[in-house]
């Protein structure tokens, strides 16, 4: 964004919430995953996004590049993006820790207990309609359930009280479905409750006929 200019002719910068919150976070140290990251993975996509996506953390191909959801994975989510008619550009994605776990594990409840207050900060500036939640750690830490994805995937969720108004869709995360492509069908059922939610038409019939 650039400098306004007041009546007065002081110079005043316009607020960029989302560019806050990373200034906040800076060269953060605040938990151990710090130690092993290359970047701090923040987010990307359209800073007032209707639609959300939100994994449990960056793996190697993120931690290198900076970005969310760029490795397999991600190209795979990009295509379920894209099937249910948006660009990558326009739809906001982040995920509940920003910095990679060693070894591709899960972040621990620490890390999330930490990084989490973020991700809702972004929550809040960006109050997208609609956040689909990909996989069982990123559902149970901002659901704060212990449930199973199975049980909570497909249909839509209430966030807590400063985030009521937004729909939250479970649903199985894009790397379970490289491992289990049978559950792809399951995945574009949820995606099309969002699109109907969102008044969107799948653009590609295949997906509608297979699954992406
Ligand atoms: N898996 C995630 O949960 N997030 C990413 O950014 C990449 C893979």
């Amino acid at each position: 964004m650039g400098i306004a200019e007041v009546p007065s002719g002081a110079a005043i910068r316009p607020t960029d919430p989302l560019a806050t919150i990373r200034a906040e976070i800076g060269d953060c140290t605040r938990c151990k995953l710090c130690r092993g990251r290359t970047h701090i993975v923040f987010g990307v996509g359209n800073p007032h996004a209707e639609l959300m996506f939100v994994g449990e953390g960056p793996g190697a191909d993120e931690d290198r590049q900076g970005e969310p959801f760029v490795g397999r994975a991600g190209q795979l989510l990009t295509k379920i993006i894209e099937a249910m008619g948006y660009r990558r550009e326009e739809v906001y994605i982040g995920n509940v820790a920003k910095c990679r776990p060693p070894q591709n594990r899960a972040p621990d409840p620490e890390e999330i207990a930490t990084c989490i207050p973020f991700l809702w900060k972004q929550i809040a500036a960006i109050r997208p309609k609609v956040i689909v939640c990909l996989g069982s750690i990123a559902t149970q830490a901002i659901l704060k359930t212990d449930a199973k994805i199975s049980q909570l995937r497909g249909r839509f969720h209430t966030l807590p009280a400063k985030h009521d108004s937004i729909q939250l869709m479970p649903t199985f995360h894009p790397a379970y479905l490289l491992r289990n492509p049978e559950q792809k069908r399951a995945v574009w059922e949820d995606m099309k409750k969002v699109m109907a939610f969102l008044g969107r038409q799948p653009t590609n019939r295949i997906a509608e006929e297979r699954g992406p």
